[in-house]
């Protein structure tokens, strides 16, 4: 199989190519990304030498770019992560959410439809279902969408698409909706990482309003073994939940991480929330579990505690991130390529446009 993984150099599409090759190394892997500031080549340095990985700079909303690409590759499924993923980054500009997670993905679905790909994998979250009360059951496939933020519901939004082009076309696709990740490469701007090197540096960490809202964490490598297992063995027009099975209170997972890091409690700041706070996400994902055989592996408080050692461990991978280095060798090396019709690169400034 030929598979195109757009996004793959953001947090959970580079994980995605790790498990495709160490799974299935027969297949060949494209990565589609456009390179904003969420994705980073060095996600992908262990595949530089790899013959069955390539990496494509571009924009999913370049319809020609994309189409030649399906073409010239001979691309047979597609697992479609690019997005713009952020929710504080959607409420200060919503409009490149709408841009890359609607109109790109209408235009990822297009060229797929004229190019009779075989498979599409449309990779979205549980925040399309909105939010939950604390004695609410967990979100199954059924329930109807209700996002609260313009990332949400610009991820709705793209869902409905892609469902509408299986109903009116017979468009082979499929569609995920996972809960909070986390795990290796996963962008500072997101709850744990940014724990991490806040606490790292003795520096304190921000917790939004009175920090029981309720996530449920699911570490990166099970969410790729789902997404893969829905990609090869998911029901065509299927919508699939897949989830951790571990909600827990977001200042619950602060204190975790200064546990680990051995740091004091008081470094915990209570916070302005963030504008609209959804409360509490829970997934049931039983139907993945029934269909497919799959099932999370990780236990949280194991993942956690290797996550953690994780960036301690990867000092570099971080510091070129904090330091913007990163970002600098894209432009260089990628910077008219990737710029767009106002001579803009896709959104770019990093972790100082949000903090
Ligand atoms: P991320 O922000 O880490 O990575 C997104 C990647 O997409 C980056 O490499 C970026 O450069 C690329 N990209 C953005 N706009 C693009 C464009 N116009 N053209 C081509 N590439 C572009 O995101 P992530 O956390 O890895 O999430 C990946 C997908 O999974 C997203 O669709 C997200 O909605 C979904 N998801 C994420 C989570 C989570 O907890 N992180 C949970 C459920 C679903
Ligand atoms: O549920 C799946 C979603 O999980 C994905 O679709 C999104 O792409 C992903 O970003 C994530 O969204 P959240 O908004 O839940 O993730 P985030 O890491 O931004 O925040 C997790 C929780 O922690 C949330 O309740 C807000 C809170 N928080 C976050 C940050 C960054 C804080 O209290 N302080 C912070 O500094």
């Amino acid at each position: 199989m030929n598979l195109l993984i757009t996004g793959g150099c953001g947090f959970i599409g580079a994980n995605l190519v790790r498990y495709q090759r160490q799974h299935y190394p027969e297949d060949r892997v494209v990565v589609l990304d456009a390179l904003t500031y969420a994705g980073n080549l060095h996600n992908l340095d262990d595949f530089q030498a790899d013959p069955g990985v390539k990496f494509v700079p571009g924009d999913i909303l370049d319809g020609e770019l994309v189409g030649s690409l399906l073409r010239d590759e001979r691309i047979d499924a597609i697992a479609h992560l690019a997005a713009e993923s952020h929710v504080d980054r959607s409420i200060l500009g919503p409009m490149a959410f709408i841009n890359t997670n609607v109109v790109g993905t209408a235009t990822l679905l297009e060229a797929a439809r004229a190019a009779s790909i075989k498979r599409f994998l449309h990779v979205s979250t549980d925040e399309v279902y909105g939010s939950l009360e604390p004695h609410d059951p967990a979100f199954t496939e059924q329930t109807p969408l209700a996002p609260r933020s313009p990332y949400a519901a610009s991820k709705a939004a793209s869902d409905h698409l892609v469902l509408s082009y299986v109903h009116t076309y017979g468009f082979p696709a499929l569609v995920t909706r996972c809960s909070n990740n986390y795990g290796p490469f996963q962008f500072p701007e997101k709850l744990i990482p940014l724990m991490i090197l806040k606490a790292l540096a003795g520096e304190p960490l921000p917790v939004y309003g009175d920090g029981r809202q309720v996530r449920d964490w699911i570490h990166v490598q099970d969410h790729c073994a789902g997404l893969s297992a829905v990609l090869r063995k998911g029901r065509l027009g299927e919508v699939y939940n897949l989830g951790g099975r571990a909600e827990r209170a977001n200042i619950d997972i602060v204190h975790a991480v200064l546990r680990l890091l051995g740091k004091p409690a008081t470094l915990i700041r209570h916070v302005t929330d963030r504008p609209g706070h959804d409360r509490r996400y829970a997934i049931e994902c039983q139907k993945a579990e029934a269909e497919l055989g799959w099932r999370p592996q990780h236990n949280l408080e194991d993942g956690l505690r290797d996550t953690v050692e994780w960036y301690r461990q990867n000092e570099l991978w971080w510091q070129r991130i904090l330091s913007g280095e990163y970002r600098t060798w894209v432009e260089r090396n990628y910077g008219e390529r990737l710029a767009r019709p106002d001579g803009e690169l896709a959104p770019r400034k990093g972790l100082d446009s949000c903090a």
